[in-house]
Order: structure tokens, then C-alpha cells, then sequence
């Protein structure tokens, strides 16, 4: 069977957020199963792909409107990441030192979408399975279906995968003419509330959609960012398939970016000895309990209630910790936090900007990690930190829901209801407790890291998922 992903983000090569993860990881382990999986996604500028070669392997050229578009393919040398990734490099429209936040993304996004399948048409490449991720390459399903240049694909089979249904990368209709050709009486299609909207389009015409989670599915039936009803009306086609982690990177017993290395035998002083190096960077003290926070800075993410939790946590002197913050995003999150650092010399530490290697020594050393988040359709920090063994502090929501089952529960996290400082606090107090019992500790955090999230059995349930489309 032969699948090929649609993606703007692939860990190592672009990441943005967690779809570059799911995508750098999902057909590797798709391979696994013997899968002829592959991904073809656009080619930015350095610094996202310095790091890698390619070779030069298709040319083109396609209309957007009048203005002809050259591309060219250029696969990814070796097939480093697992599974050969092919890019497209469209000069002035994709080559860029960002993947999102430009003025003309409907323009990236349409070349993108229509120089793939004019290789793929022109090259002979037929997959079974088209197989695409979240909104900016939405409009694939009925490219396939409803345009005279790519008939010939109307008999392949496309999957929608929804990593967030909050964006829906939607296009003024005058913009329409970008588009190849398409059946003009199916423009309804594209339509939702007198605008293009390439995530409604993708639901309506794919074979199946996907959500990165179970409780994110439901999730969206009653808030979706005004597809709500369309996601309702389509059930009998969506899935909600958690996403698993890549154990090849995520792993603190072969992790090349910490030290120690430990296994869950060895994590009492696996993490004692990491916190007790990161701590002294950080200037802050080991002997306490970390709690980080590592991620946007966004609303969805909840970042805007960090400064009150952490003021609310140390306006309480029983409260012995430490916190750390790795993260970029909102202006005004970010000052909120830079102001706190003065009075908490010592005690609260951050690291504003993105660092992945930074992110794993966080995990190795943290002992508690507090996802506050509005949205998480399905949110891979609680699995990396569980991995690692740190105990995660997340709000009853989406992925983190169906993830994280509190101690209460005989589980190994802290689960809060509602978005604010308060409840978020009364959690991770309960946290500190567990933290102080330190056979408790101990016995949680083995709970933890056995747990699986590896990306066997959800890359097998994607597979599972094309085989009921395909018959
Ligand atoms: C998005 C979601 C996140 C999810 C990720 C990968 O970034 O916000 O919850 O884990 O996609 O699917």
C-alpha cells in the first residue's frame, strides 16, 4: 500500500509546533508495519533546512492564476528521518526563513498543494492513500475529485488528519482564481459563510478524518471555530486516533541530548543527578521539586495564567519548589513572566525562545509539568514528560483527558477542571504533596514510564484505517 502524507511542518526539517512530531515520526513507523509511506512538504529556507541534503529529483512549472510558478522536487538524501521526504521548492512563494504568518499564505499554501500533485500527475507516482494534515493542505481532497488536471486521482483515497480545528486557514473567494480549475458547479465545496475554508473543505471530501484524539472528536462536535455542525454531520467518518511518540528521540535511556541517561530503574538518581546540573545553570535551587512549563506561548495553551499561578505558588511559604519556563509566543505572556523574575531570584527561571534540546534536559529534570491548556487536541509534552518520568499537571481537556489519569484515580498525574490560577494551583499543590512522599514519588513515576504511548499502535490503527477505505 502506498501512502503519501501532505504536510507543512516534519520534525527535524520544520517544526512549528506538535504536527511536525506526529509527521517526522508517523511514517517511519508506518514503514514498520510495510507501509510505502512518504511525505512530501515544502522547502524553506535555511536555518530549517541546513542541516540537511537533498537531491534534485523533478522540475515544473504551474499557472497560479497568470503568473507561472517553477518548482522543483528535492528529496531528502538517504531517507535520514526513516521514510523519503520529497520538498517543494517554489521560488518566491515557498522558499522563506518561516513556515507561518504571511500575507500571501493562501498563495503558499495553493502552490504547494497544486505543484505536489502536478509532480505526482506528471512523475506517474498513483498512491493508494493521500493522507493530509490539518488545513494548509485541506484543499487536496477536492483537488482529486473535482478539478479536470487531477482526475486521474479521483480514485485515490484521501485522508484529513485534524491536529487543530481552531485554524482553518480560510481564503477570500476573490482568491479563487488560484485554485486549478475546478468543476464550477462543486464550488459549494469550498464554501463556508461566503468563504473558502480548506479545513471545512477537507472534512467534506475526504474518505475519512481523523482527530489526534478520542475526546477531541467529541470535542469538536460542539466547538470547532463555527465547523461544529460539519464535523457533526460527517461523524460517520472521523476517528479520533491519539498520537503516539517517537521513543527514537523521546527515550531518557538513549536520549543523546541529556545526561545521565536513565532507565526506570534508575530514575530516582537519573533525575536527581539532571535536575541537580540544570538547577546550577539556572541558578536555582536542586533540593526543591522543579515544575516546568515548556511550549507556546498562546492561548489555547492557557500560557496567560502562568504569571498568577506563579505568584499565587509563592505567596504561599509552605509551597517549596522551583520553576522553570521554556517558551515563546504572546508579548504580554512573556512580560508577565519577565516581571516576576526579579522577586523570585533563585527560585523561578526561564528560557524564552525554542530550543528542542533544551526541552529534553527539561524533561530529564523536572519532577512535575503543567499543561494549562484551553485546546489540546491531543498535546505530546504530557507523553514525553511521562516518558522521563515527570508527573504531568493538566487540564481536563481534548488529548490530556484521555491521557492523563490522576492519582486519585490510581493514576499518575493531577487533573484540573477549569482554566484559571486557582484550580490550576489547588493541582499542583496536590503535586508537591507527591512529590514530598518520596516512595510515593518513586512508585509514580515507574507507574509513568511504563505506561506506552509509542507510536506502534496508533501508527497501526492509521493503517487499520486505510484498509477500511480502500475495500
Ligand atoms: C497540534 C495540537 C496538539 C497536538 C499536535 C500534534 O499542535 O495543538 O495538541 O498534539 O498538533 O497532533
Amino acid at each position: 500500500m502506498k501512502v503519501i502524507h501532505f504536510s507543512v511542518e516534519c520534525y527535524p526539517i520544520a517544526k512549528v509546533g506538535g504536527l511536525a512530531d506526529v509527521v517526522g515520526a508517523l511514517p517511519k513507523y508506518q514503514r514498520k508495519l510495510g507501509i510505502d509511506a512518504s511525505l512530501i512538504m515544502p522547502w524553506y529556507n535555511k536555518p530549517f533546512v541546513q542541516n540537511h541534503e537533498f537531491d534534485l529529483v523533478a522540475t515544473g512549472a504551474i499557472y497560479q492564476g497568470s503568473e507561472l510558478l517553477n518548482y522543483e522536487i528535492l528529496k531528502e538524501k538517504d531517507d535520514v528521518l526513516g521514510f523519503p521526504v520529497y520538498l517543494v521548492k517554489i521560488p518566491g512563494k515557498l522558499d522563506r526563513d518561516e513556515v507561518y504568518m504571511y500575507p500571501d499564505e493562501a498563495e503558499q499554501w495553493i502552490a504547494f498543494q497544486h505543484a505536489s500533485l502536478h509532480y505526482l500527475k506528471t512523475n506517474g507516482i498513483m498512491p493508494d492513500v493521500m493522507h493530509c494534515h490539518d488545513h494548509h493542505v485541506g484543499l487536496i481532497p477536492f483537488l482529486t475529485k473535482h478539478t479536470e488536471e487531477f482526475r486521474s486521482f479521483n480514485v485515490v483515497k484521501t485522508i484529513a488528519t485534524v491536529h487543530n480545528g481552531q485554524y482553518h486557514g480560510t481564503v477570500n473567494w476573490n482568491k479563487g482564481i488560484l485554485l486549478p480549475q475546478f468543476d464550477t458547479w462543486k464550488w459549494g465545496l469550498l464554501d463556508w459563510d461566503g468563504f473558502i475554508n480548506p479545513l471545512a473543505t477537507a472534512i467534506k471530501c475526504c474518505d475519512s478524518y481523523t482527530t489526534v484524539s478520542e475526546g477531541y472528536l467529541k470535542e469538536l462536535f460542539n466547538e470547532a471555530n463555527g465547523l461544529d455542525q460539519l464535523f457533526y454531520a460527517e461523524r460517520s467518518k472521523g476517528y479520533g486516533i491519539v498520537n503516539g511518540i517517537d521513543t527514537d528521540i523521546w527515550n531518557p535511556a538513549t536520549d543523546t541530548l541529556i545526561s545521565p541517561n536513565y532507565t526506570i530503574k534508575g530514575v530516582k538518581k537519573g533525575k536527581t543527578d539532571s535536575k541537580k546540573a540544570f538547577a546550577k545553570k539556572y541558578g536555582l535551587d536542586p533540593s526543591k521539586p522543579l515544575m516546568a512549563y515548556i511550549g507556546r506561548f498562546a492561548g489555547e495553551k492557557g500560557a496567560d495564567i502562568l504569571p498568577s499561578i506563579i505568584k499565587k505558588l509563592f505567596s504561599n511559604a509552605n509551597n517549596n519548589l522551583i520553576i522553570f519556563i521554556l517558551g515563546s509566543g504572546e508579548a504580554e505572556t512573556k512580560e508577565g513572566l519577565e516581571n516576576l523574575l526579579p522577586d523570585y531570584v533563585g527560585k523561578f527561571a526561564c528560557f524564552f525562545g525554542y530550543n528542542e534540546s533544551l526541552a529534553h534536559e527539561v524533561y530529564a529534570a523536572a519532577d512535575l509539568l503543567i499543561m494549562p491548556s484551553r485546546v489540546e487536541p491531543c498535546g505530546l509534552n504530557q507523553l514525553y514528560a511521562l516518558k522521563y518520568g515527570t508527573l504531568p499537571i493538566v487540564r481536563n481537556t481534548g488529548g490530556l483527558k484521555d491521557t492523563v489519569i490522576d492519582v486519585e484515580n490510581n493514576g499518575y498525574g493531577f487533573v484540573f477542571d477549569e482554566v484559571n490560577a486557582d484550580e490550576a494551583v489547588v493541582a499542583i499543590e496536590r503535586a508537591l504533596g507527591l512529590v514530598e512522599d518520596k516512595p510515593s514519588l518513586d512508585k509514580t513515576r515507574k507507574m509513568a514510564m511504563e505506561l506506552d504511548f509509542s507510536w506502534d499502535q496508533s501508527a497501526a490503527k492509521y493503517v487499520e484505517l486505510y484498509n477500511r477505505i480502500l475495500n
